[in-house]
């Protein structure tokens, strides 16, 4: 992975960008007044890839504290979704905006507002020639001008609380993929989010560690933090979900509480989906 990498890696570093002009304004993290407007909210997003329609017409709010989980078949647009929202992908029509701001094209701007969302992937996409510790210390320093020490001491009370503290001074390679997307949860952490997309955190991992994971996850939604993951583990979505968005064909089909999505399902599609997926 190169240094473009940590954009994907849910920080707001860009190659392009001066290093100093990337912060300005309000410190990242900083608590925005509630006054019951959306977090994120989608309004008639579309994109293309080429001549597939991939996102059509999608409308989404999620509120402060909000955890919305996203579910739905293979090719349904879920990641596009989820990276849309982050501006790694840009999108060809409709509005996103996070804490009441559109995410801008490019620039200064959009380097700071994407810092307000942290993203999770799949592969844990940390950078294998760096230490756990400083994996999540590279944002804050680089982005966020903290001082080494302080980095470092967010970054141990981060590890901690992902339950991983002994393995800081280790590499990627010499650490388990369930203490890996822990590091990686930790890291996109750091840079203090507002809100943070989780692309299904746990399809990579075998089965024994899927659950530490989804701890942790369960663990930061308990505490308030707007989320939106995609995700099929249905646990995770009864327990800590507040509403789950069924996507199908670049659309959001169905939006329903997981209790009634997963028991009283309103449309064939979604009714469909789920009878595969119960049956594996
Ligand atoms: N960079 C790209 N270029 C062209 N087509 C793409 C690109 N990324 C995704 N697609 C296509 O867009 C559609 C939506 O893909 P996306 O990855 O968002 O689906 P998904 O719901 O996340 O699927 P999965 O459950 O397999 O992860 C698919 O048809 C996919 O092949
Ligand atoms: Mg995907």
């Amino acid at each position: 992975m190169t240094d473009s990498g940590i954009e994907a890696g849910g920080t707001n570093l860009r190659k392009d960008d001066p290093p100093k002009d990337d912060v300005s304004g309000a410190p990242a993290g900083t608590p925005a007044p509630d006054d019951g407007s959306p977090l994120v909210r989608l309004e008639k997003v579309n994109k293309y890839f080429g001549q597939l329609h991939v996102l059509r017409d999608i409308d989404l709010s999620v509120q402060r504290g909000e955890v919305v989980v996203v579910i739905g078949p293979s090719g349904g647009g879920k990641s596009t979704l989820c990276r849309s929202i982050n501006r790694l992908e840009p999108i060809d029509g409709g509005v996103i905006e996070v804490d009441g701001r559109r995410l801008p094209e490019e620039g200064k701007e959009l380097a700071r507002l994407r810092a307000d969302v942290g993203m999770v992937f799949q592969s844990f996409n940390l950078f294998a020639h760096k230490t756990i510790l400083q994996n999540v210390t590279l944002g804050p320093m680089k982005v966020r001008k903290v001082a080494k020490a302080e980095a470092e001491r967010e970054a141990m009370a981060l590890l901690e609380r992902v339950g991983i503290g002994a393995q800081a001074a280790k590499y990627p390679a010499q650490l388990s993929g369930g203490q890996q997307q822990r590091a990686a949860i930790a890291r996109a952490l750091a840079m203090k989010p507002k809100v943070m997309l989780f692309d299904e955190p746990t399809s990579a991992l075998d089965p024994e560690m899927v659950n530490e994971v989804l701890d942790v996850m369960t663990g930061l939604a308990r505490e308030g933090m707007t989320m939106i993951v995609v995700t099929h583990e249905m646990g995770f979505a009864r327990r800590a979900a507040n509403k789950v968005v069924f996507m199908a064909d670049g659309q959001i089909v169905e939006e329903n509480t997981p209790e009634e999505f997963f028991t009283n399902a309103r449309t064939d599609r979604a009714r469909d989906f789920l009878s595969k997926i119960l049956t594996h």
